[in-house]
C-alpha cells in the first residue's frame, strides 16, 4: 500500500497530562497516549476501541488538531499538521471534522438549526444568504431532516434528529474525514441504527473517511472496516473487522469481545476473562495488561511486547498470542451480539437495497 492511499498518519503520537489533586499534593502524569501509530486509508471506517480512559478521545483529538501532541506528528494528505498555517490549516479544519456523542450538549440551544447547520458556511463566506439558506435546506434533507425544520430550535427536536443536525453542520462544509466520537452512545438501539446507517449512506454518497471512536463493540462491528483496539493508551491489536470478530487474539480483546451482551446475562458472566478495573498505573516496564491477563507469565511482568504484524493485515503487542490461540481457542463466537441492532440495521439495508434497485428501474 503506498503513501498516498492513507490520509491520516498518527506517527509515534504521545500525550501525558499532569495534574494536582490537591493544593499540597505532588503533580501526577498520566500518559494518555503512549506513542501510537496509525495510518488511516482513504475512504474506509477506522474505529477505536477500548475501555474508559484508555485514550481514544485523546488520539481522536490528536488526529483532528484538537489538541496538540506532547510527541509524535500527525499528517493529513502527506503534509505536517502542526505545521500547517494560513490557507492549508483552514482548509485541514474543513476537511475534518467532528460529531459528538452528545448531540444536546454539542449544540448551541440559542441557535436556530439553520444558524447552527450554516455556521461553518457563513464562516467560509463563499456563499449570499440566500445561497446558504439553499444548501442548508439540502444538507438537512441529505441527514434526513424536513427543510421546513430549519427555523425550529434543537430543544425542539428528539436526540436522533439533533445527531442528525450535527452530522448536518459536519458535512456542511464538504469535509473529507469524519471523527465521531461516540456518535450513537448516547441513543437508544433503534435510533443508533439509523444514524449509522444514515453516516454509512453518507460516506457513500461523499466519499467521505470515518474514524469512529466507541466502547461499545456492537457499534464497531456494523459500521467498521478497520477496528484498533487500545489499552491504557497503547494499541495493542489492529485488525480487519472480520478477521478480529472471527478470531480475537490479543487476551484483552478476547475479554472485551466476551463483554458484550449476550442473550443470556448468566451465561456471559461464567466465561468473563479479565476481572478488575483498568489500572492507570500499568505494569512497571512490562505489558501494561499483565495484571490482568489470565495468560500472563513472568517476562510479561518485565517486557513490554512490541506491536508486530500477525499476518497480513493484523497486528499484535503480546508475547504469548501464537499459543493462546493454539491452546486456548476462542469457543464462544459472538455472533449473537446486539441482536436488537443487528436486525434493525439488516431491515434498513434491506430496504435501502429495495429501493435503489426500484430507482434504477
Ligand atoms: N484534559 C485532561 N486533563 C487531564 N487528564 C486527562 C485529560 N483528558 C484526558 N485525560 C486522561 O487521559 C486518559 C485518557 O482519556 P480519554 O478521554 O482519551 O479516554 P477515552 O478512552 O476516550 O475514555 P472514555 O471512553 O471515557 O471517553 C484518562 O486517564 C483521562 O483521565
Ligand atoms: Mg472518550
Amino acid at each position: 500500500m503506498s503513501n498516498s492511499d492513507f490520509i491520516v498518519r498518527g506517527e509515534k503520537l504521545v500525550k501525558t497530562f499532569t495534574s494536582r489533586e490537591g493544593l499540597f499534593s505532588k503533580p501526577k502524569t498520566v500518559t494518555a497516549v503512549d506513542s501510537v501509530s496509525v495510518s488511516i486509508r482513504k475512504g474506509e471506517t477506522f474505529a477505536i476501541v477500548g475501555e474508559s480512559g484508555s485514550g481514544k478521545s485523546t488520539l481522536g483529538r490528536m488526529l483532528l488538531n484538537l489538541m496538540t501532541p506532547t510527541a509524535g506528528e500527525v499528517t493529513f494528505e502527506g503534509q505536517a499538521v502542526n505545521r500547517m498555517q494560513g490557507k492549508a490549516l483552514s482548509e485541514f479544519r474543513r476537511d475534518f471534522q467532528i460529531i459528538f456523542q452528545d448531540p444536546f450538549s454539542s449544540l448551541n440551544p440559542r441557535m436556530s438549526v439553520a444558524d447552527i447547520v450554516g455556521e461553518p458556511l457563513w464562516l467560509e463566506g463563499r456563499l449570499s444568504v440566500g445561497e446558504r439558506r439553499q444548501r442548508v435546506q439540502e444538507l438537512l434533507q441529505l441527514v434526513g431532516l424536513r427543510p421546513d425544520q430549519a427555523d425550529r430550535y434543537p430543544h425542539e427536536f428528539s436526540g436522533g434528529q439533533r445527531q442528525r443536525i450535527g452530522i448536518a453542520r459536519a458535512i456542511a462544509g464538504s469535509p473529507k474525514v469524519i471523527l465521531g466520537d461516540e456518535p450513537v452512545s448516547a441513543l437508544d438501539v433503534s435510533v443508533q441504527a439509523q444514524i449509522i446507517n444514515l453516516l454509512e449512506d453518507l460516506k457513500e454518497k461523499l466519499g467521505l473517511t470515518l474514524i469512529i471512536v466507541a466502547h461499545d463493540l456492537a457499534v464497531i462491528r456494523h459500521m467498521s472496516d478497520r477496528v484498533a483496539v487500545m489499552y491504557l493508551g497503547e494499541i495493542i491489536e489492529l485488525a480487519d473487522v472480520q478477521d478480529l470478530y472471527a478470531e480475537p487474539l490479543h487476551p484483552y480483546t478476547r475479554a472485551l469481545l466476551e463483554a458484550v451482551p449476550a442473550a443470556q446475562p448468566s451465561a456471559r458472566q461464567d466465561r468473563a476473562l479479565v476481572k478488575g478495573e483498568l489500572a492507570l498505573s500499568g505494569g512497571q516496564g512490562g505489558c501494561k495488561f499483565a495484571s490482568r491477563c489470565p495468560f500472563a507469565k513472568p517476562i510479561c511482568q518485565t517486557t513490554a511486547p512490541k506491536l508486530l504484524m500477525a499476518g497480513s493485515s493484523r497486528q499484535i503487542a503480546c508475547h504469548f498470542w501464537k499459543e493462546i490461540a493454539a491452546e486456548a481457542p476462542m469457543t464462544v463466537k459472538p455472533d449473537r451480539t446486539a441482536p436488537g441492532l443487528a436486525r434493525k440495521l439488516e431491515i434498513y439495508r434491506e430496504r435501502q437495497a429495495r429501493n435503489a434497485a426500484s430507482a434504477a428501474q
